[in-house]
């Protein structure tokens, strides 16, 4: 028997929300999953390029915790993925993989586990909720994790929420993107998060979109990740002046997520301003308009 799952990419954060906010974006992995004599991988496409094809691979990996915790002996494994998230980008490629391997393994032992038993291996693999939270339950998951449980809250994305994003030719892995963030904060700027996350939670909630402009802000990461992102600065300050509800640095970056209103008209005129102002910076990079997923 083989499964079949397909598991959307996600954006982290959303600016104020640091490892707490996620949003699921309609760009795919899938992968396939049977038990069988032998384990063999294939790994489809370009994302999948020096990913290994042995029994270290995450999939693998992932897949026989689940039938740990099933309680089922160990089989040996047939997968196959394919995926077009870009890989370390800021898109949740590696929670993508994760929760695919989770929920493909979990319907190879009938959902013994249940989505809750899956967040919680999930979250404890990647060490923050936002990713996999998005990327498991779909839409926007609003999450924290304590080192010990994670708890969720998933909300229904405004039907005319879009999201336009920039992915850099670069790769940036998290570890780097973390690492230059400082081990205090001030009163101040955690104050400055608090409140700002918390009405862009409202603003979403209610559906509120135009009060996304005064809730995506952040004083807790983006600043410090900035020198490694050129024209990102740019991009957080003037992005709402050509149209966008808000924009932020999508999880660990280097891609840069913005937000608009469908209804705005104004498509054209933010994509120019994102492409030109990462140009100026001599950044390659790809622009993509996705959908919440
Ligand atoms: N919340 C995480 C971060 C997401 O910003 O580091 C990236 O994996």
């Amino acid at each position: 028997r083989k499964v079949r799952v397909k598991v959307p990419a996600s954006t982290a954060n959303l600016g104020p929300g640091f490892d707490s906010l996620g949003m699921a974006l309609n760009l795919y992995a899938w992968i396939d999953m049977a038990i069988a004599e032998k384990t063999s991988f294939h790994l489809i496409g370009d994302q999948m390029k020096g990913l290994p094809t042995d029994k270290s691979n995450l999939i693998y990996k992932v897949a026989q915790m689940v039938f740990e915790e099933a309680g089922v002996h160990h089989p040996e494994l047939e997968i196959a993925m394919y995926s077009d998230i870009p890989l370390t980008r800021g898109l949740g490629s590696s929670a993508s993989a994760i929760v695919g391997a989770l929920a493909a393994a979990n319907a190879l032992v009938d959902n013994k586990l249940s989505n809750d038993q899956l967040f919680q291996i999930a979250t404890r693999l990647e060490k923050h909720p936002d990713n996999v939270g998005a990327s498991l339950f779909g839409g926007i998951v609003v999450a924290f994790w304590d080192g010990d449980r994670a708890e969720y809250i998933r909300l229904e994305p405004d039907e005319h929420l879009e999201a336009l994003v920039a992915i850099p030719a670069f790769q940036l892995s998290t570890e780097k993107a973390r690492g230059v963030m400082p081990q205090q904060v001030s009163m101040k700027d955690a104050v400055f998060n608090l409140s700002h996350s918390s009405l862009l939670v409202a603003a979403l909630s209610t559906g509120n979109l135009d009060m996304i402009r005064h809730a995506m802000k952040d004083a807790l990461h983006q600043p410090y990740r900035a020198p490694l992102i050129p024209g990102m600065s740019k991009i957080l300050e003037e992005a709402v002046q050509h149209g966008a509800l808000g924009a932020a640095l999508s999880g660990a970056g280097p891609t840069i997520l913005t937000l608009m209103d469908s209804r705005s008209g104004r498509k054209e005129e933010l994509e120019a301003f994102l492409k030109d102002t990462l140009k100026a910076e001599h950044i390659e990079a790809e622009a993509l308009w996705l959908k919440p997923s």
